[in-house]
């Protein structure tokens, strides 16, 4: 069987490297499509799960995972013999920046390494971390043709980002348009008969180069618009106009108008990254990103900003930061998911630190936090850990989060996400990004 009919016949074995938030729903989609999937992750604890039928990522269902390993559709290793056995194999690691914001692109260069060891002929390795433009025929392209493969003909090379939204019940990624781009064209042909097996959206596009630039813009895309509303709530911070209420109304324009919301930074393993990839690159190129390098310094100073409006609300009480009770409502980097990473409220709790608040928190989604060597655990929210406070800070608007409760006994509360817009009780107490 030639490797199209394998795949087209669902007898294909699919390799998913990297079983985090995205490798893990996405080997559960492939093994849900009908394909066997060999899940590879170099977390030992993380493949343990899996082969014991334990879910870690919320996008993913439980029963369903629990249903493909029982079915040994899916299971995972820590061995990368195992992919031998692969016809497909999908690339899904993590692609972190060193502490000087440059590319780290280890995780992909040490996996493809270890593919060009096993690789045959009739295989489709796809690339779905997000990266540089170039990274996929520059970087992996050379290494695992050293054993002779020809691209087009007998190895199938492809980009294919991935665009999943943590916590969208209604887009998820069987239902999200998959972008798809080839090294060269049968390679882009061959990728894109893959992926039509499992998702109904495909767009294809002329090569591994395009679909890289355009996912890292679309990113770049979300983190200037986010930078630029940002400021203007600076700007209302100072003039004393509510942001929100300008966004909203701002809001009524139906076209040319899309609103972006201000908070406490940005955050997760997508925004604060990624745009720095296309500006590392863009330098080979004599071209220095200044919307990128701009966006990312309005977004960095946000946590800042967020500090020192609570100084200024403090002092009005006549009160300081340092031994202040601060309570923390939500410290994940978004609303309804359990991630913290890269996340503007541990950044904002990290300032907090240094300036000898008191902390403590509440967040649902991440019961223990460790922030400079200090463990937290999260609080029971009750009228009583809020009439103990100094201040409410929200961060994170949960939507468990009883916002009438906060409103009604907390002594002060800053509001940096409008959370508590709908709450009915008297809002005198509580400040806002901007007011
Ligand atoms: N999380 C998102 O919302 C999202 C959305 C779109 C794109 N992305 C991109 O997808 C990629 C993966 O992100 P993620 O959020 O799934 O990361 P993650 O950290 O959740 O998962 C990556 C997994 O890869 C494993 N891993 C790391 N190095 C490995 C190696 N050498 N061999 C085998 N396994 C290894 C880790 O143990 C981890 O389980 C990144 O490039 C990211 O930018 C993420």
């Amino acid at each position: 069987m030639t490797l199209i009919e394998k795949i087209q016949h669902h007898s294909a074995v699919v390799g998913v490297v990297g079983l985090g938030y995205v490798g893990l729903p996405l080997a559960v989609l492939q093994a849900k499509t009908g394909f066997h999937v060999v899940g590879l992750d170099d977390t030992v604890e993380k493949v343990d799960a899996i082969n014991q039928g334990n879910n870690y990522i919320s996008d993913v269902d439980d029963d369903e995972l629990r249903e493909m390993v029982k079915t040994k559709r899916l299971w995972a290793t820590t061995d990368f013999q195992e992919l031998r056995q692969c016809d497909v194999i999908l690339i899904c690691v993590p692609t972190p920046l060193t502490p000087n914001k440059e590319p780290d692109i280890s995780a992909i260069t040490k996996v493809a390494n270890n593919i060009a060891t096993l690789v045959r002929p009739n295989i489709l390795v796809v690339l779905e971390s997000t990266t540089y433009p170039g990274t996929t025929e520059d970087v992996l392209l050379p290494l695992l043709t050293q054993s002779g493969l020809k691209v087009g003909e007998n190895l199938f090379l492809a980009f294919s980002p991935e665009r999943v939204d943590p916590g969208n019940e209604t887009f998820r990624t069987s239902n999200t348009f998959k972008l798809v781009g080839g090294v060269t064209s049968p390679c882009g042909a061959m990728a894109r008969t893959f992926y039509e097996q499992s998702i109904t959206k495909i767009f294809q596009v002329s090569s591994a180069r395009v679909a890289e630039l355009t996912k890292v813009f679309e990113n770049v895309f979300r983190s200037v618009n986010i930078a630029l509303v940002n400021e203007l709530a600076i700007l209302c911070d100072r003039m004393e106009v509510d942001v929100f209420e300008v966004i909203d109304a701002a809001s009524t324009k139906n076209f040319g108008f899309m609103p972006f919301y201000p908070g406490p930074g940005v955050g997760g393993h997508c925004i604060p990254l990624d745009p720095y990839y296309l500006a590392w690159k863009s330098k080979e190129y004599d071209l220095h990103t200044r919307f990128i390098e701009l966006a990312g310094e309005i977004n960095e100073n946000m946590p800042y900003f967020v500090v020192s409006k609570l100084q200024r609300i403090l002092n009005r009480r006549r009160q300081c930061v340092k031994g202040a009770n601060i309570l923390v409502l939500g410290v994940t980097y978004k609303a309804d998911i359990g991630d913290s990473r890269q996340s503007p409220a541990t950044k904002v709790m990290e300032l907090l630190q240094k300036e000898e608040a008191l902390l403590s928190y509440v967040d649902p989604y991440a019961p223990e936090l460790l922030l400079n060597s200090i463990a937290y655990k999260s609080q029971e929210l009750s009228p009583v850990l809020l009439a103990e406070c100094d201040c409410a800070l929200i961060l994170t608007a949960h939507s468990v989060f009883d916002y009438n409760m906060i409103v009604q006994h907390a002594p002060v509360v800053f509001d940096t996400r409008n959370a508590t817009r709908h709450t009915t009780s008297k809002k005198d107490h509580v400040a806002s990004l901007s007011t």
